[in-house]
This record gives C-alpha cells, sequence and structure tokens, in this order.
C-alpha cells in the first residue's frame, strides 16, 4: 500500500474549489482544517438562518456539498477520499474527516471538475426545448452513488410540488423574522456572500412552480413562452445529520453531472423549511418513501439569455483555520 499523501499546496487548491459548492443564501456555513494529510470539514453555526432553515437541514446539506465538492477536487487532482462522518460524538459541528490515498484521475474525474467552476445557480425561466430522458438518469445514477435517492417529478405530480411551494411563499410574505434575513442575505452588491442582486430574477407570473423570491431583483424575464424545466427531489431514507450531509454530496452530483451535460440549474428549498409543507412532499410526491431534502430545477436556457456573472465567494484566509 502507497503511503503517499497530498501536500498542503494541493490540499489548499481543493478546498479552494470547493468552496465554489451552492450553499442556502450563499452563507457558505463552513470551516475548514488541514491536520496532517487529512481534511476537517465543520459547520459553521453562526452563519444558521434559524428563520429560513429552522431544523439546520440546508445548513448541512450546504457543507455535504461543499464535501462532494472537495472530493471531486481531489479525485481530479490524483487522490482517492475516504470519509469518516461525524467522526467526534461530541462535537456534532465536526461534519466530516477526510483522508487520501493516490489513484489515477478518470475523464468524469476531469469532466465534474471543471464542471465545479463553470457551474451557477440560474433561477431565471428555462426555455422550451425539453431535457433528454438519459440526461434525467445520468444525473440521478450519479447523484443515487452518493447516497441520496432522486426522485423525478412527472408532469402528473407537479401540482403536488406547486401547490407546497405556494403556499410557503404564503406563509413567509407575513413572516417578519424570514424577511429580514431574506433581506439580510439577498439583494448584495459587492459583498463576499449572500445572494447577489444580479442573480436574482423578479417573480413570473407563468412560473407553474413557484421559487424563493430574493430582495431587490434586478433580473427582469418578459418572455412568455413555456418552461421546459425538469424538477427532481434529492431525498434520503432517514432524516439524520449524517443522511443530510449524504444529501448534500448527491446535490452536488446532480449538480455538476447536468452542468457537465450543458444544462442549467437551480435549487429550491423554500417549502421545506416548513414541517408540514414538507411532510406534504413527502406524502404526495414521494409517497411517504422518503425524506425530501432539496429540490433542483434542470432545463435550457433560452440560447437569446445573457450570461450571468457567477455569484462571489469568501476568501480562503476566512474559511481556513490555520
Ligand atoms: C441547501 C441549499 C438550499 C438552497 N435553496 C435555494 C432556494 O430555495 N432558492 C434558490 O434560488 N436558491 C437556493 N439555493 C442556491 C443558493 O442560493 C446558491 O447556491 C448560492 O446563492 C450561491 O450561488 P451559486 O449557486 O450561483 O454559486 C440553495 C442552495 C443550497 C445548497
Amino acid at each position: 500500500m502507497s503511503s503517499a499523501q497530498p501536500d498542503a499546496e494541493t490540499l489548499h487548491a481543493a478546498i479552494t474549489m470547493a468552496v465554489r459548492a451552492p450553499s442556502v443564501h450563499n452563507t457558505q456555513p463552513w470551516r475548514w482544517r488541514i491536520t496532517g494529510s487529512a481534511v476537517q470539514l465543520y459547520a459553521d453555526p453562526e452563519r444558521h438562518l434559524s428563520a429560513t432553515d429552522p431544523q439546520r437541514r440546508g445548513l448541512v446539506l450546504s457543507c455535504g456539498a461543499a464535501l462532494h465538492h472537495l472530493r471531486v477536487a481531489l479525485a481530479m487532482l490524483g487522490w482517492s477520499t475516504a470519509v469518516s462522518y461525524i467522526p467526534d460524538p461530541v462535537d456534532p459541528d465536526h461534519l466530516a474527516t477526510v483522508e487520501c490515498a493516490p489513484r489515477e484521475p478518470t475523464r468524469t474525474d476531469f469532466e465534474l471538475s471543471a464542471a465545479i467552476l463553470h457551474r451557477q445557480s440560474d433561477r431565471r425561466r428555462y426555455s422550451d426545448w425539453r431535457v433528454p430522458p438519459g440526461y434525467i438518469r445520468t444525473i440521478a445514477t450519479r447523484a443515487t452513488a452518493c447516497g441520496a435517492v432522486v426522485r423525478h417529478v412527472p408532469d402528473a405530480l407537479r401540482a403536488n410540488l406547486a401547490r407546497p411551494a405556494r403556499a410557503a411563499i404564503e406563509q413567509h410574505a407575513t413572516d417578519v423574522d424570514y424577511q429580514l434575513e431574506l433581506a439580510e442575505w439577498s439583494g448584495r452588491r459587492g459583498t463576499s456572500d449572500g445572494v447577489p442582486a444580479a442573480n436574482s430574477p423578479v417573480p413570473h407570473p407563468n412560473n407553474e412552480i413557484p421559487v424563493r423570491a430574493f430582495a431587490e431583483p434586478a433580473l427582469v424575464d418578459r418572455t412568455m413562452h413555456p418552461d421546459a424545466a425538469e424538477w427532481l427531489v434529492i431525498c434520503t431514507p432517514a432524516d439524520d445529520r449524517r443522511s443530510r450531509l449524504r444529501a448534500g454530496e448527491a446535490l452536488s452530483a446532480a449538480l455538476l453531472t447536468a452542468t457537465d451535460l450543458g444544462l442549467s440549474s437551480s435549487v429550491q428549498t423554500e417549502p421545506l423549511g416548513l414541517p408540514e409543507l414538507r411532510d406534504e412532499i413527502r406524502t404526495h410526491v414521494l409517497y411517504d418513501c422518503a425524506y425530501a431534502q432539496a429540490m433542483v430545477r434542470v432545463g435550457w436556457v433560452p440560447t437569446s439569455a445573457a450570461p450571468l456573472p457567477q455569484t462571489p465567494r469568501r476568501p480562503l484566509s476566512e474559511v481556513l483555520d490555520q
């Protein structure tokens, strides 16, 4: 067995790619530590959104997505990874210890790694081009390999996703704490975290399944063509912290695979922060077989759509403990 281990420079490069991961309201709720040749991932409870994400599911999922990004980056750099999940029973914020062993990168490692640099949330309406069923199968297969399940929502069940999505928007409209948190974390200009105004569309009246509205949206979409987006639900058989971490990894795998296939994507979780609406999705979309952790919307942006700016990230010095 080889005793070769990645050097600090390699681990820094991989963590730099990991922090490109999506996170709820772009809170980037993670801290990293390098101990010898291992990488430690911690949740940052100070970045928890108590009104938006009361059960901390989004926080743990965001860290899971960053963990998967790290593993993809290390794979591309020639390292396979072994993860101990929640390794310290007395510190629930210590989410993972990642250890490495040398391994030749595969073509998929390079493709997913390249996707880290291109992926972004595109919340605009997509075009009327259908997503080929084979693409949905590829996304689902890659995500499922990370330990979660992907449910493609067929046309007949879309109303069962639209109903809780509408109800969440109604409930949040009068929830002062939710609105204050939204105002604090979105409509951003020139900051290294939060959701930028430039990436937030004005809610479109034709959206069959409405999506979370952010503060001060600067993207106006007047197109009226049908939107052929497909919806996927990332779900897990159990609902503990480890399952949510794995769901975050699966979410990352789904988004990077979609990006690699040329698709646009966005994550939607608004109704999942409200327990009764999350239960409704569990019953009427997942037939009580699994717990919904995140919804993903995939499709093709119209060729006429302007490119979106990339959402900023905090510098490594703010998230890496020395
Ligand atoms: C757990 C989780 C929940 C999210 N929920 C939503 C959501 O409800 N609506 C939305 O538009 N984006 C959502 N996002 C996407 C983030 O807002 C986005 O990743 C972040 O702003 C960074 O932007 P980027 O994805 O373009 O890099 C979510 C992301 C994660 C990981």
